[in-house]
């Protein structure tokens, strides 16, 4: 699979089989993140892959209403020290938090696995399930698994009115 295949076929998945995955596989989706850019290539992000059921499921209950993230054999969470803002005003740590777990859930997507962003949880109790300081900056969490339902493809903006050439 190229990498646009991946993200054509990529959709949210929030229902996962009890299958275990890989370390193969995990190996491969954290080299996707690790290699990912950074700004100054600073590399301070981390991530937590938690298979450990009982943090899986403290994190699910840090997720509010959506119980079936505990239906996922993995849950990725990427993190970093030390928010730095960019000329841009933006938070240098969000942005390279988000890259790299970007191309983790393709790297997911390209070994037949679901996956879905999340960002719908409390903060401070994931840190504090996954050990982690409370003035890092705790971006994402990513539910992963083998599918146990597809996911809904969704309608997406047509070309013309995402690109605009100037
Ligand atoms: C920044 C971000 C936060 C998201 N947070 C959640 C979430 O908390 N819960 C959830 O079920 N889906 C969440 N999603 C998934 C989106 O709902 C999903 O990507 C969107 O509906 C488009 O569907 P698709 O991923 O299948 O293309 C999030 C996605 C992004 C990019």
């Amino acid at each position: 699979m190229d990498v646009i295949e991946a993200i054509k076929t990529r959709r949210s998945v929030r229902l996962f089989s009890d299958r275990d995955i890989e370390q193969e596989k995990l190996d491969r989706i954290a080299d996707a993140g690790r290699l990912a850019p950074t700004a100054r290539n600073e590399q301070r992000c981390r991530a937590v892959f938690i298979k450990d059921r009982k943090t899986v499921e403290n994190i699910a209950k840090a997720c509010d209403r959506y119980s079936w993230v505990a239906t996922a054999p993995v849950i990725i969470a990427i993190y970093a020290d030390n928010d730095r803002k960019m000329m841009c005003g933006q938070s240098s740590k969000t942005v390279d938090c988000s890259i790299a777990m970007s191309f983790m859930m393709l790297e997911a997507t390209e070994l037949g696995l679901g996956s879905v962003w999340m960002g719908h949880f409390d903060a401070d109790a994931v840190k504090k399930a996954i050990g982690v300081p409370e003035e890092y900056v705790l971006a994402a969490i990513m539910p992963v698994g083998y599918p146990a339902d597809g996911g809904e493809p969704k309608e997406k903006l047509p070309r013309e009115d995402f690109v605009r050439y100037i």
